[in-house]
């Protein structure tokens, strides 16, 4: 059984308007998304900007209402659950956000950060309390005196380990990371994600990991689920999106990461303009009638893509 199963989810906005502030049409920002998890491994969700990647992880967690859809957890089934059970249930599944400044409440400092899952959720002593959020800040690598310290006083990948101590607080089974390092520094990027890997070993994590990085998710992710538009254009594992694209796409999406290889470059330039040009003639093949974007079909046990 699946960790985490989404089945057919949508989140729809309504867009108001007129003088009685009706509802007069919707943003499909999620529109019949459906992917499912396996406890131990990285996911990675992937797509331009808008394209609904936060608002996935959002429904998910219960951040945003679902219009529409399924999401199983554990085996329990959160769309259907309300109130005490759906906070008890979410409690496994945390997230991590993109600007740890502004996801952290900088008038509290590390201490009362850290503890405020733990005074949520769990009875402990203030002495147990202490020694676990010290454990905690010392497993992501902070001194001990930081958690008498305010977020403005640590640099933002350090900022970064604080919501990662966090989110690891409640000893969740899935860590949904939303653009964990964008903001970060190129150097302080690596240090990250390694350390994000290291501590899925450690507490046994799955990850939903959202990114418009492809060269993050390929270091990062085991399988890989593309976005457009509230749809999914294509899912597999890594190796089948990156070496075996199939919708034109991901072709471009991967064709569009700068080539490190100096004898590689005019190649890839050169497949770029191809993917390109085919990308403006044959663009209105890949949705139907009603411009929705296909539904994906399976072309091999790991591998759909979203075609006719
Ligand atoms: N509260 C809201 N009300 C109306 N529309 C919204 C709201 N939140 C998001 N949207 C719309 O939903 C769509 C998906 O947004 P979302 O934030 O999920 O995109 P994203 O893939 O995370 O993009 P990015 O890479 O920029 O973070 C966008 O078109 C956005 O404008
Ligand atoms: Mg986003």
């Amino acid at each position: 059984m699946s960790l985490l199963n989404v089945k057919e989810l949508k989140v729809h906005y309504p867009i108001r308007g007129g003088f009685f502030r009706r509802v007069v049409d919707q943003v499909r920002a999620v529109d019949g998304v459906s992917f499912e998890l396996e406890a131990g491994e990285t996911y990675g969700l992937v797509g331009e900007s808008g394209c609904g990647k936060t608002t996935t992880g959002r429904a998910i967690i219960g951040l945003n209402h679902a219009t529409g859809g399924e999401i199983i957890f554990n085996g329990k089934n959160l769309s259907k659950m309300r109130g005490v059970d759906r906070r008890a249930s979410v409690k496994d599944i945390q997230m991590i956000f993109q600007d740890p400044y502004s996801s952290l409440n900088v008038r509290k400092n590390v201490l009362s950060i850290i503890a405020e899952p733990l005074r949520n959720f769990e009875r402990m002593s203030p002495g147990e309390e202490l020694k676990r959020i010290q454990a905690l800040v010392d497993r992501v690598g902070l001194n001990p005196e930081s958690i008498y310290k305010y977020p403005h006083q640590f640099s933002g990948g350090q900022r970064q380990r604080i919501g990662i101590a966090r989110a690891l607080a409640l000893n969740p089974k899935l860590i949904i990371a939303d653009e964990p390092v964008s903001a970060l520094d190129v150097s302080v990027q690596a240090q990250v994600l390694n350390f994000m890997q290291e501590i899925q070993k450690d507490f046994n994590l799955t990850y939903l990991f959202i990114s418009h990085d492809l060269g993050i998710i390929k270091h990062m992710c085991d399988r890989i689920g593309i976005m457009y538009r509230g749809r999914f254009v294509e899912e597999g594992t890594a190796s089948d999106v990156y070496n075996n694209p199939q919708h034109l796409y991901t072709k471009r999406l991967i064709a569009a990461i700068p080539e490190m290889d100096p004898e590689k470059r005019f190649e890839k330039m050169h497949l770029r303009q191809s993917i390109n040009e085919a990308y403006k003639t044959d663009y209105n093949t890949y949705f139907d009638q009603n411009g929705r974007m296909f539904d994906l079909k399976s072309i091999s046990d790991t591998h759909s893509v979203a075609v006719q």
